[in-house]
């Protein structure tokens, strides 16, 4: 089945064409450097931005695959959770396309998204396996039971992952977003050389708003003295504390469930450090671990029409009265 994938759901406009699992073509148009210098989204700006890339973004998708529009046999678009203004913008283009061309949609589930990426390496774990989503707006551990069930494990309780990035970096004044900022500077840090703290240890959900505290406190008491010298050692630092605490609970909660499969999805699974301990600790564990491409973790519209397409085969059809919701949790 050819299926188109939009997403829209915050600043990424992006379009991909999945045929049968495998992608063939995966345009994504990014806003960063829009809403780099406000240091974070500013959702009024999105929105008017996904209205100017989302044709010029599928056209370059159509052609990307060698296909044209009349090709296309279903749409899947990101209807939730997001910006309701961006979100908005894909999901009437989604409705316009599939009203026009006469053919099927579906309302995609971001965070289904996320998870589905790391299928389309061609390979899908078994089910009930563990998944870690870990991005900008949601840390969570799934036990996935099916692929439309899904059991909490364990969340964030204040702010997700990518966010706790994102404000070091703003803190730190080493631009945004904080992710991949911190990812390379870290590469030169001693991971060991501050101490900084790792919260709910005996739980399994998540806090990262004391390490940010933690991190503004070191900060003010620097106060002049902070050293650019320094910085390596300290995000480096920061960012053990943050992949320390995402892999201990993962591999606790697959161990404790006798999962033997773990997926980790999401713009903070593009985290070098991250990748390379989940890699050695599922291989410790001898646990499979599933992880998209870097360029899958990070929003992307070929995760979104890997989802669809597995809807659309086992019949699932949205109707032109589907509304795009800024919260919709899995579980
Ligand atoms: O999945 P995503 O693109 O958007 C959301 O659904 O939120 O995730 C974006 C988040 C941002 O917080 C960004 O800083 C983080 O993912 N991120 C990273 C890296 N690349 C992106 N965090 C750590 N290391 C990275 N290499
Ligand atoms: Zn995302």
């Amino acid at each position: 089945m050819i299926v188109l994938g939009i997403e829209s759901s915050c600043d990424e406009t992006a379009a991909a064409i999945v045929r049968d699992g495998k992608i063939c073509s995966n345009v994504i148009a990014s806003q960063i450097e829009i809403h780099s210098p406000f240091g974070g989204v500013v959702p009024e700006i999105a929105s008017r931005k996904h209205m100017e890339a989302i044709y010029p973004v599928i056209k370059q998708a159509l052609s990307e695959a060698d296909i044209i529009i009349k090709d296309v046999e279903g749409i899947a678009v990101t209807c939730g959770p997001g910006l309701i203004g961006s979100l908005l913008i894909g999901l009437s283009t989604a409705k316009s396309l599939a009203f026009a061309l006469d053919i099927p949609f579906v309302g995609v589930n971001h965070l289904e998204g996320h998870i589905a990426a790391a299928f389309l390496s061609g390979k899908i774990p078994d089910i009930p396996f563990m998944a870690l989503v870990v991005s900008g707006g949601h840390t969570s551990i799934y036990l996935v039971k099916n692929f439309d069930e899904y059991q909490l494990i364990g969340q964030t309780r204040d702010d997700a992952a990518g966010e706790a990035f994102d404000k070091a970096a703003k803190l730190l004044k080493l631009g945004y977003p904080g992710g991949v900022v911190i990812d390379r500077l870290a590469r030169s840090g001693n991971p060991s050389a501050v101490s900084f703290p790792r919260a709910m240890r005996d739980s399994m959900d998540f806090s990262f708003s004391g390490l940010k505290t933690s991190l503004l406190t070191m900060v003010k008491k620097r106060g002049r003295e902070f050293q650019n010298e320094e910085l390596p050692d300290i995000v480096a630092s920061y960012q053990e504390a943050i992949v320390d605490t995402l892999v201990e609970k993962t591999i606790k909660a697959a161990h404790e469930n006798h999962i033997p499969q773990i997926v980790v999805c999401g713009g903070v699974a593009a985290n070098s450090s991250l990748r390379e301990r989940f890699a050695r600790e599922t291989a410790l564990k001898q646990m499979e671990l599933f992880i998209p491409p870097t360029i899958l973790c990070t929003d992307n519209a070929a995760m979104i029409a890997a989802r669809g397409e597995m809807m659309l085969k086992n019949g699932s059809r949205s109707g032109m009265d589907l509304n795009a919701v800024s919260r919709w949790p899995l579980s």
